[in-house]
């Protein structure tokens, strides 16, 4: 939720601000505002709706300035709540991601003393902590310092002051990345804001202060100058543009056999019959778990399901997928024997982060499996496990989910070979399908103009149903929520035997169903369950791999049959339906109302 971009060097701040915005507005996009430092002080300009709504201020000598994008979690998005915030006067502006969970407590304090607050927001209390500690003489890096050390949440925060210079930054639980140029240095809470300039970045740490100044950024810890690695992205700013498609949804949906090329890209040793993973376990343990323990939200929570079935039928290994904002680690088994992975595309997820720490603190070993490198949750966690799949824009994910199924596929692998729980034959004959995945995906793509027609009929739908057996069971779980996510549609995803148990109710003419139908999803039982919709008036659509006889469909799209992976690329014609429901229905695909790319506060 919600970006920040702020730049210190020779051109005009207020330009790349915005284009900055414009780059981050998938973080967050009901408001938007940037402050920039010229010849004349603060200029501050803030805006409800989106970053294009902003337009960009004429200011002279303008070098340094800070912007802000805004997933409103306290007050409404208005032009008042939007961000840069302000305090007494408009001397100094403080951008913020997350949550101040004492703001309340503090503005009563600062009321008290006689300062007046103008917009709802958490974040107004920092420029009025930070007045009260500039008042009191220190500098702006001593100021923040001081503020922060007040607050209780997450936060990420940059402030400029108009007789400073330069932009002051700090963060706790919150991303918050540095970019260096030759004479310029930049901030984000997501490189994606300033790649097209630079890729040479430092990952900030929580409770490190960095002033951006004269082009350059020097990072404080407890007041003395500390060395932070400089990292290199590996890709470059074409990867995070539309490349002449009408949404990124649609492009990310598109580069999907690319994605799954670089998740397996030297993970694989056919010879052998091996997953072959950058990961060091301490000896034996692996052999020893009892319990390997998935946390996750949203989409990826749906990855870490597929994954706990492949885990559990691979490495004979309990395996559980558990909602991270509803994980605890009471009751569970040894914590030396187990293993918690937390899935996450984003690695900032609050939720995720939460189980994580959780997890940590019950004593028990962490992975991460994330798709961002330098995120917190590669920090937090013992390993990390990178998915390879490139900048996801579309606040819907796509590519990246194919890319986490993939690569906990191989994470299975890896267990169980550990485990001595799959012979090598085995293991040859699930990394064959999984290296068939890039070539399959690609032939459900070149059908996207099958989909796009069959999606017509169902336009105008009351609800869509979504049914599946073992690994099409979370793959249906995913296909509603793409639907619901983009499209603004009533959809669910149900396990196929339940439909009779309570759902059957909502059945009618207008409620299509569509089930995953392949191999070794039991297809000729959730083919009952669809035709006990059928009659009740449902339309069926069915994918299928040609292991069952689906005549009885009212229309079926095939993929080839890929084992245990099969699924997955019955996933991507539920991608092409919802992209095709929402194009029709005009809807705004790539930022869906109400939601976020990335949700940094619990
Ligand atoms: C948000 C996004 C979802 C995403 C979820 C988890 O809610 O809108 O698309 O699946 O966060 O994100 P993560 O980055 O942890 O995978």
């Amino acid at each position: 939720m919600c970006g920040i971009v702020g730049y210190v060097g020779d051109d005009t701040a207020g330009q790349i601000v915005h284009g900055g915005l414009e780059n981050l507005d998938y973080r967050g996009y009901d408001s938007a505002g940037m402050a920039l430092l010229g010849d004349d002080g603060l200029t501050i300009t803030k805006r409800e709706g989106e970053v294009s709504n902003l337009s960009v201020p004429t200011v002279t000598g303008a070098t340094c300035g800070i912007g802000h994008t805004r997933w409103s979690t306290h007050g409404p998005p208005t032009d008042t709540n939007a961000h840069p915030h302000t305090g007494m006067s408009d001397d100094i502006a403080v951008v913020h991601n997350g949550i101040i969970e004492n703001y309340e407590e503090l503005r009563a304090t600062l009321v008290a003393d006689g300062h007046e607050f103008t917009s709802e927001t958490d974040t107004e209390v920092v420029p009025h902590l930070l007045e009260r500690e500039l008042d009191d003489g220190r500098d702006l890096r001593a100021a923040l310092e001081s503020a922060v050390a007040k607050l209780e949440g997450s936060y990420a925060i940059a402030t400029v002051c108009a007789d400073t210079d330069r932009i002051v930054a700090t963060r706790h639980e919150s991303p918050l990345v540095v970019g260096h140029d030759d004479d310029a240095a930049f901030l984000a809470s997501d490189v994606t804001a300033f790649v097209e300039h630079t890729r040479d970045v430092t990952y900030l740490e929580d409770g490190d202060i960095v002033t951006l100044a004269d082009g350059d950024a020097t990072v404080y810890r407890d007041g003395e100058v500390v060395d932070r690695p400089i990292d290199t992205v590996e890709w470059d700013a074409t990867a995070a543009e539309k490349g002449g498609y009408d949404h990124y949804m649609l492009k990310e949906i598109h580069e999907q056999p690319t994605a799954l090329r670089q998740a397996l890209s030297g993970r694989i040793d056919l010879d052998r019959g091996t997953a072959d993973l950058d990961l060091t376990f301490p000896a034996g343990f692996l052999d020893s778990l009892d319990e390997i323990q998935f946390v996750a939200c949203g989409t990826s929570f749906y990855a870490a399901e597929y994954a706990a079935q492949l885990i559990e039928s691979f490495a004979d290994v309990r395996a559980t997928a558990e909602l991270a904002s509803e994980y605890t680690v009471d009751g569970g088994g040894d914590p030396r024997r187990t293993l918690t992975v937390a899935v996450t595309q984003s690695g900032e997820t609050a939720d995720t982060l939460g189980a994580l720490r959780r997890a940590n603190g019950g004593g028990i070993r962490t992975l991460a499996v994330t798709n961002t490198l330098g995120s917190t949750v590669t920090r937090d966690a013992d390993d990390s496990l990178f998915i390879r799949a490139g900048p996801e824009i579309g606040v819907a994910a796509t590519k990246t989910f194919a890319s986490q199924v993939t690569t906990l596929a191989l994470l299975s692998v890896f267990v169980a070979q550990e485990r001595n729980a799959l012979s090598a034959a085995d293991a040859r004959d699930v990394l064959t399908d999984l290296r068939g995945l890039p070539g399959a995906v690609q032939q459900v793509l070149d059908d996207a103009g099958d989909v796009r027609e069959a999606a017509t009929a169902f336009v105008d739908a009351s609800a869509y149903f979504f049914v599946g057996r073992a690994h099409g069971y979370p793959v249906a779980l995913e296909g509603a929520l793409k639907l619901k996510e983009i499209a603004y549609d009533h959809a669910e995803g149900f396990a196929a035997g339940e439909l009779k148990h309570g759902p059957l109710a909502l059945v009618t003419e207008d409620t299509p169903i569509l089930a995953v139908l392949t191999e070794g999803t039991r297809p000729e039982e959730t083919l009952n369950n669809v035709a006990e919709a059928q009659t009740r008036g449902a339309p069926a659509i069915g994918i299928v791999d040609g292991s069952v006889e689906t005549n009885s469909l009212d229309t079926a799209f095939s993929v080839p049959s890929l084992g245990p992976v099969t699924p997955l690329v019955a996933n991507v014609y539920f991608q092409l339906f919802a992209y095709a429901i929402a194009k029709q229905q005009g809807r705004s695909i790539d930022k869906p109302r109400n939601l976020a790319k990335s949700v940094t506060v619990e």
